[in-house]
């Protein structure tokens, strides 16, 4: 029976860490701020953004909401994004993606000031992060390095196979992973749709990522004994049991691949703390930049 990887604990220890440092920098006169956008009512979104700014009050993080309808017009996107830009109470700007209209999102994510880009989409912050220089991580990826490392899951010389290719978390988990750096040194392979016979990879992995969307992904046949296991799924299926009508998996088939792995994140309570965790860290971060405190 594999090991719980305990994200809900693991945040715990680094949002107590972080609570400190919120006093701290209060002593100083500086109070971090991060300013969410929710454009539409998707429940997912509304549910996400609620857990952000209650994650916020506890760490002692100012957070504002504006919020907008489906229907917003891009200029009335990009000028919210604007007035966060400008507001020096604002240290952090997060814009809760999918966007009602997807063709929107570069636009927009181009117009966040990229020392307020606390998700670390911006253009500026992912080529940096590429480079192996100074940048907001996006939280996703940087949350699940926070797991393997407090975990003492070794990656350096390790094959990890990372399944899905996404913007927000594929891809720059494969860049962080390969980099020459503490928490990287990794041998990456990155499966997605097109992957030809998936599991071939998957077998040979001491490590399996798994962020693509879609429930039991993942199955136990496709793993190699003792791997670790990390999903980032966050899929709402049908069960009249909930009072929500629904309950919450992962793209792995947790039952099966825990009686195989030697580790493995649950769902809910694995990486998805994490991710709100690391927007935190970013968020104090980037406040701490900006008033150039030690
Ligand atoms: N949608 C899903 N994950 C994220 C995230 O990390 N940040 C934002 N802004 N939107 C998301």
């Amino acid at each position: 029976m594999a090991k719980i990887l305990d994200g809900k604990a693991i945040s715990a220890e680094i949002r107590a860490e972080l609570k400190s440092r919120v006093s701290e920098l209060k002593e100083k006169g500086i109070v971090p701020g991060l300013a969410v956008l929710l454009v539409g009512d998707d429940p997912a979104s509304r549910s996400y953004v609620t857990a952000k700014e209650r994650a916020c009050e506890e760490a002692g993080i100012y957070s504002r909401e504006v919020k907008l309808p489906a229907t917003a017009s891009l200029n009335e996107i990009l000028d919210v994004v604007q007035q966060f830009n400008a507001d020096d109470q604002i240290n952090g700007i997060l814009v809760q993606l999918p966007l009602p209209d997807s063709s929107m999102e570069e636009s927009v994510i181009e117009a966040i000031d990229p020392d307020k880009d606390v998700d670390g989409f911006h253009p500026m912050n992912v080529g940096r992060m590429m480079m192996g220089l100074p940048a907001f991580l996006p939280c996703t990826p940087h949350g699940i390095l926070q797991i393997l490392k407090r975990s003492g899951i070794e990656t350096s010389g390790a094959h990890v196979v990372v399944i899905g290719r996404s913007n927000i978390v594929g891809r720059p988990m494969l860049n962080l992973l390969s980099q020459k750096s503490e928490l990287g040194n990794a041998t990456v392979t990155m499966c997605h749709t097109r992957t030809k016979n998936m599991a071939e990879y998957t077998r040979q992995a001491d490590i399996v990522i798994a962020a693509v969307g879609w429930p039991n992904t993942l199955t136990a046949d496709m793993i190699k004994p003792g791997a670790v296991v990390i999903d980032v799924g966050v899929n709402r299926i049908p069960d009249d049991s909930k009072k929500s009508g629904f309950r919450l998996v992962g793209d792995v088939d947790f039952e099966a691949v825990s009686e195989k792995a030697s580790a493995i994140t649950p769902v809910p309570g694995g990486v998805g703390p994490m991710t709100i965790t690391m927007l935190l860290v970013n968020t104090v971060e980037s406040a701490v930049r900006r008033h150039g405190v030690e």
